[in-house]
């Protein structure tokens, strides 16, 4: 075990120096935080599949302070990527590119010849990869299959002991994490949603762009995702009333975690958690809620309201989509 100790965001030229020692830092980003190491060290990056418990074929994305960063792997960045560069960076959005032979160890990518490259928008994170004067591996800093971590405590919770430290700068302001877009073939394919939306990426390319889920093509495709102890499960909007009195007959712990308005219209929950008013603090406070209600309050089931998938909608159904296992209540 070591001691895992927290930085404030002046304390960033410290967590930089263990970054250039091969230590693991988890870091802030506007969507989650991530857990990072150099990534051009290899023997750091293989801790980090450790420290997650995450399978070795699940490549890990190069997050980086510049576009310039990024070509040194890829060389020139093709015009897909330099249009939604100069739209979206730093910003929420991931791109996989081809990378050069050789650019990035095996261990980063899973053996791919691409690479997943973000610039996460958080000036504390991008002064620690300037002053680290590397690019590091992002995932989220997350146990493998747990909600992802939107503030330091959680990362402590899932990490505690088994990192050098966690740059705290406060929660996450989107909450879900990064559009993913591959664009290393012949038409960009959006492999996950995220907070900058399929449209939004389509005005800037011009083109329509392909959506599978990462169910079909990443190799994260096999694994649990957002997986708490407890079942989830989603709730239709016209079900409100019904899942009411059926709270009632309930003497397992069930949470219920919903807007304030549909919150105040049930009468027979005991334990809840507030997604705020909107689609945009639903998908700040989610993972937020699930970790509280599964760790903190040890609730059996928890019950979740949808959003309709447009906007960030999207991204944020399709977390809920594979919490859930894509399982409805019903009174069956
Ligand atoms: O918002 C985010 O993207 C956060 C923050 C911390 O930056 N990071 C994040 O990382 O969500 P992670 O590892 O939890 O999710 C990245 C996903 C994984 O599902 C991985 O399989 C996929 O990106 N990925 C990475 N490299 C890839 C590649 N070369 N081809 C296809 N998928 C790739
Ligand atoms: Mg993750």
């Amino acid at each position: 075990m070591e001691i895992t100790k927290i930085y404030k965001p002046d304390e960033v030229a410290q967590a930089a120096k263990e970054i250039q020692l091969g230590e693991l830092i988890a870091f802030p980003t506007e969507t989650v935080y991530g857990l990072g190491a150099d990534a051009t060290n290899e023997k750091a990056v293989r801790r980090v599949f450790q420290a997650k418990g995450r399978p070795a074929n699940n490549p890990l994305n190069v997050t980086v302070c510049s576009p310039k960063m990024v070509e040194r792997f890829v060389g020139e960045i093709n015009e897909w990527g330099q249009k939604l560069i100069k739209q979206f960076w730093p910003g929420p959005l991931t791109l996989i590119f081809k990378t050069l032979p050789h650019a990035l160890a095996p261990v980063v990518t899973g053996g791919l010849p691409t690479a997943a490259f973000r610039m996460p928008d958080n000036q504390v994170t991008l002064k620690m990869i300037e002053l680290a004067g590397t690019p590091i591996v992002g995932p989220s800093a997350n146990s493998s299959g747990k909600p992802s971590p939107t503030t330091a405590d959680h990362v402590f919770h899932d990490m505690e002991g088994k990192i050098a430290g966690i740059v705290d700068d406060g929660p996450t302001a989107v909450g879900v994490e990064s559009t993913i877009i591959d664009l290393s073939g012949d038409t960009p394919i959006i492999t996950r949603p995220g907070a900058i939306s399929i449209k939004a990426i389509e005005d800037v390319l011009g083109i329509k762009v392909l959506l599978k889920d990462d169910k079909d093509v990443a190799p994260a495709a096999q694994y649990k995702h957002y997986n708490p102890d407890a079942q989830v499960l989603m709730v239709n909007d016209q079900d409100w009333d019904q899942v009411d009195q059926w709270l009632k007959t309930q003497n397992q712990k069930v949470g219920v975690m919903a807007t304030d308005k549909v919150l105040d219209s049930l009468s027979n929950t005991k334990l809840q958690f507030s997604l705020g008013q909107d689609v945009q603090s639903a998908s700040k406070r989610f993972f937020a809620g699930i970790r509280h209600l599964d760790n903190d309050e040890h609730a059996k089931m928890i019950l979740v309201q949808k959003f309709p998938e447009i906007g960030l909608g999207e991204a944020y159904m399709n977390r809920l989509e594979k919490a859930s296992g894509n399982q409805t209540w019903s009174l069956e």
